[in-house]
């Protein structure tokens, strides 16, 4: 059985000094806690100083976004290796923040997948539906669209090694999580495109994060529901109190939970 994961995604927020602040009191609340997977994704600017501080923990160091070329001409921008450098092994890419604000197309962050996988880097690729969208009852159609897009390409093997996130974009930063149904409709659905595709063995060791307004009041009904993997969480995340209680309340969901799938 999986354990949970749970990866904070701090967003553009904190410097240094809060950095180092903020992850040493996360780290002193969950040492205790082994049945969890956690990884932090700081800004860049702080990627090396949050590596330190977790080298002797159990604590995974993600990126939220980068390049998909090695190295080169492309000032402002971060590439897998020097990822690798500060020992991240996650990447949050396609996240939608990145597809609004600087127009991330699905066949970017195809790009970016790969390269990530190339470094063996796990991707915690995003997709996720408008509030639009929903209400235009495309939310289904748009996440496939997304996932056959940003995973094109790629073997049963590579996709096995990727994270998905589901963060509808009405839940994000809102206040508004999704409900434990909704989530585990789509959660369920992708699992479906992924046995489809590349096999029940891969569909069954992917993990489905659900994100958006993920509280540590919401995380235990979210993560009862059998298609949720662990969950990707802003806001909460860059508090430790709630991060922590966000870790520990969903790292009790396989005594909560046991005969699930
Ligand atoms: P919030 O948890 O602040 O809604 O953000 C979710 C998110 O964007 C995580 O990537």
């Amino acid at each position: 059985m999986k354990h949970p994961l749970i990866a904070g995604n701090w967003k553009m927020f904190k410097t240094i000094p809060e950095t180092v602040n903020l992850i040493n009191i996360i780290k002193a609340g969950v040492h205790k806690i082994t049945d969890c997977d956690i990884v932090v994704c700081p800004a860049f600017t702080t990627l090396a100083a949050v590596s330190k501080e977790i080298e002797d923990t159990k604590i995974e160091l993600g990126a939220q976004n980068m390049h998909y070329e090695t190295e080169g001409a492309f000032t402002g921008e971060i590439s897998p290796l020097m990822l690798k450098d500060v020992r991240c092994r996650y990447v949050i890419l396609g996240h939608s923040e990145r597809r609004q604000h600087f127009k991330e197309t699905d066949e970017l962050i195809n790009k970016k997948v790969m390269a990530a996988l190339k470094y063996n880097l796990v991707p915690i690729l995003c997709v996720g539906e408008t509030l639009e969208e929903r209400e235009a009852r495309h939310a289904f159609e748009v996440v496939k669209q997304q996932f056959d897009r940003c995973l094109k390409n790629l073997k049963a093997e590579e996709v096995a090694r990727v994270v998905i996130a589901y963060e509808p974009v009405w839940a994000i930063g809102t206040g508004k999580t999704a409900t434990p149904e909704q989530a585990e409709q789509m959660h369920s659905y992708i699992r479906r495109l992924l046995n489809e595709q590349f096999g029940e063995e891969v569909g069954e060791k992917v993990y489905i994060l659900y994100g958006g307004s993920v509280k540590p009041d919401n995380i235990a009904q979210l993560m009862a529901k059998p298609n949720v993997d662990g969950a990707l969480v802003g806001g909460a995340s860059i508090k430790a109190e709630s991060f922590i209680q966000i870790v520990s309340n969903a790292s009790s969901k396989e005594a909560a939970n046991a005969p699930n799938r």
